[in-house]
């Protein structure tokens, strides 16, 4: 299979914009210039919201009555973390956000109405600063309302797309909308839309699927929860926030490099990474965040052709692009804190964590001397208020006003939690089930052991709490570990279980459920070169072998963000299950796993892989490079009819 057509297309590709003088080797100052883009080549869509005159005027008149400063203010995010009220009044910054690890008095585990105290304050500075419309506050809420102790936490995407399950997904993001709402938040920066390829990627986890089909599917489903299907009351309306696909465009096919280059084709672009955005926007999608990627050399915080000729122009989108964290900061001649050419690419609003306040300078000086046109600075505008009053911000009231604010009882509400346990009960892929040894007798002695076992930060993965989701069981209030969820079951039928660290155990056990894999990260952190799990520490695999040498019967359950090349533990374990990151709701695990106490199998698995499994650790096929062909196929899973025999797989 060694040197295929396919891959000297790509050596290629790198090698003549290299020959071309473009910087994809990252050197820093010259940005490549991107490919040329062809607008016409791609679909042309339009909003589905009627184009409103009076909302249009109501602008106008707004845009007459602000000052230079008012208007470079609303294109401004501040993290929470470095603003406080009183800037966003003097500045009438447009909006703030919480990072990952940014909260109320910097405190991860402040009491929800720390948040929805904090809202009302940056509420009140906003309508003191005079703009007429006040501010957004804008969450990663990515799965659940991840930052909040307490509320419902759902699997990550990737195991979402296993599910296979859309009406499930809108569920997902209604219940999440809700939940943030009680806090007095209004807008999540979710869904991620990018169509994964490469799984070395940190953020594979956070994307739905190889699959731009899939991916299409689930974001109309994701944002339409969120914000609720336009054309009805309901759109956008209390119980509802605004939705953000993201990250536009390529994130996906970086090759395995958060943060990365995208040398895809146009063609490539347009039918693999756009389809989820087209989607996005037909269900109403009001902002769009732009990645930290590049194409072919050059960062999309500043491609014109894409973010303003092919999304706003052919796509119709008419809300606003927002930044990544200090996004535009990684454009060639930009710092954190000054960079026109973003804006002038067609980025509405900078997330400029804490450089808002030189940033807020820099953008006023720039306009004064025309460096950013008044048109551009206006069209800017214009979005970020079209989408506030959208949102009905200017009739909203305080964050503390509005129907479901303060309502506690709804964060991890039992009925949340029911529609995350059946998320992690669809999202279980079966991949090897040896003479039929799942489904489980509840009423026999089981070991539960592995380092996942009995830990939700592993089970949940980054962006749980904190940024990278290390936070321990106990800032978890309703939260079921797997073992504890196994521990449920089989006490409840009358058997019995020991959790044993590191395979060992007091009583001997029927069988073994080993939960292992992946540590929890986010973003870069979580990049790695090669497929193999867990490279350099095989303790996992000795733990399995050392039970099957005891001819313990070993049923592996594994924790991962993506696909990784397990061929040693598949052929270690009798059973073997994808279980991707579930969450909190451990429950989930064991109503697979066991059949009832009356015998019967109370759910059978029904999880499809998202994205296909390799074969080996080598980097899998991306677009126009070929590779070798998957262990198993986008698709496959077993259910307990099925007969679970794999013969044993190469090692090495
Ligand atoms: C991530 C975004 C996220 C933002 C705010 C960035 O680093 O790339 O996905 O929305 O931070 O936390
Ligand atoms: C923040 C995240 C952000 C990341 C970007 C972290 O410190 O908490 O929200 O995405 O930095 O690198």
């Amino acid at each position: 299979m060694g040197s295929r057509p396919g891959r000297w297309a790509h050596y290629c590709a790198t090698l003549c914009f290299v020959a071309l003088g473009s910087s994809c080797l990252g050197l820093g100052s010259a940005q490549g210039a991107a490919p040329q883009v062809h607008p016409q080549r791609w679909p042309r869509q339009q909003s589905p919201l009627a184009r409103n005159t009076d909302l249009e005027h109501r602008i106008d008149d707004l845009l007459a009555r602000m000052t230079p400063a008012q208007k470079v203010g609303q294109l401004i995010q501040a993290d929470i973390g470095s603003v406080k009220p009183v800037d966003v009044r003097k500045l009438a910054l447009g909006s703030v956000l919480n990072g990952g690890n940014s909260s109320p008095r910097d405190d991860k585990l402040v009491a929800p109405g720390e948040w929805l105290a904090l809202a009302d304050r940056f509420y009140d500075a906003s309508v003191a600063a005079g703009v007429g419309v006040p501010l957004l506050w804008g969450t990663d809420a990515v799965h659940g309302h991840n930052n909040i102790p307490g509320a419902t936490i759902f699997p990550h995407n990737i195991g979402l797309g296993a599910t296979r399950d859309a009406e499930l997904i809108r569920r997902i993001g209604e219940i999440t909308a809700l939940e943030v709402r009680v806090t007095g938040l209004d807008w999540a920066f979710s869904p991620t839309v990018a169509v994964a390829r490469d799984a070395r990627w940190g953020r594979t986890y956070e994307s739905y699927s190889e699959n731009p089909q899939l991916v299409r599917e689930y974001a109309a489903a994701m944002v339409t929860g969120l914000q609720g299907p336009p054309g009805t009351p309901q759109f956008l309306d209390a119980a509802h926030v605004l939705a953000t696909p993201k990250h536009f465009l390529g994130d996906g096919g970086t090759r395995g490099k958060d943060q990365g280059d995208n040398i895809s084709s146009e063609t490539a672009l347009r039918d693999l990474d756009a389809p989820g955005y087209l989607a996005a926007l037909g269900a109403g999608a009001q902002t769009v965040m732009a990645s930290y990627s590049s194409w072919h050399g050059a960062k999309m915080h500043g491609n014109r052709a894409l973010l303003t000729g092919v999304l706003k122009g052919r796509f119709g989108f008419d809300g606003l692009v927002i930044g990544d964290w200090n996004g535009h900061a990684q454009l060639p001649g930009c710092t954190a804190v000054s960079c026109a050419a973003a804006v002038n690419a067609g980025l509405d609003m900078l997330m400029a964590p804490d450089g808002w306040r030189d940033l807020q300078a820099n953008l006023l000086a720039q306009v004064a001397s025309g460096e950013i046109p008044a048109s551009r600075l206006d069209d800017a505008v214009r979005r970020v208020l079209r989408v506030k009053l959208r949102a009905g911000l200017d009739h909203e009231g305080r964050p503390s006003s509005r129907p479901f604010a303060g309502h506690y009882n709804l964060l991890g509400s039992a009925a949340h939690r029911a529609v995350a346990r059946q998320a992690v009960r669809e999202s279980l892929v079966l991949l090897k089930n040896r003479s039929h040894l799942l489904p489980l007798a509840p009423h026999s002695r089981v070991l539960v052991t592995g380092d996942g076992a009995d830990s939700i930060a592993k089970q949940s993965g980054g962006w749980t709490i904190n940024w990278q989701g290390t936070e321990p069981n106990q800032d978890f209030p309703h939260a079921e570990t797997i073992y504890a969820g196994i521990a449920r079951c089989v006490r409840a039928a009358h058997g019995s279980v020991e959790l044993g660290s590191n395979g060992e155990f007091h009583t001997r056990p029927d069988v073994a459920i080993v939960v292992f894999g992946e540590n929890p990260y986010a973003e870069y952190e979580g990049d790695v070169p090669t497929l193999e799990y867990s490279r350099d520490d095989k303790r996992d695999l000795a733990m399995l072998r050392r039970l099957r040498a005891a001819d313990v019967p070993v049923v592996a359950v594994f924790l991962s963000g993506r696909p990784l090349w397990v061929n040693a533990e598949l052929n270690a374990a009798d059973s073997f299950v994808a279980a991707w990151l579930p969450g909190p709701e451990g429950g989930g695990i064991a109503d697979v796993l066991f059949r009832g106490p009356d015998g019967a199998v109370r759910y059978d698995f029904r999880g499809k892989l998202p994205m296909s499994w390799p074969r080996s650790p080598k980097p899998p096929a991306v677009d126009d490079v070929a590779g070798e062909a998957p262990l198993f196929a986008f698709g496959y899973g077993l259910t307990y009819a099925d007969d679970g025999y794999l013969a044993k797989l190469p090692e090495r």
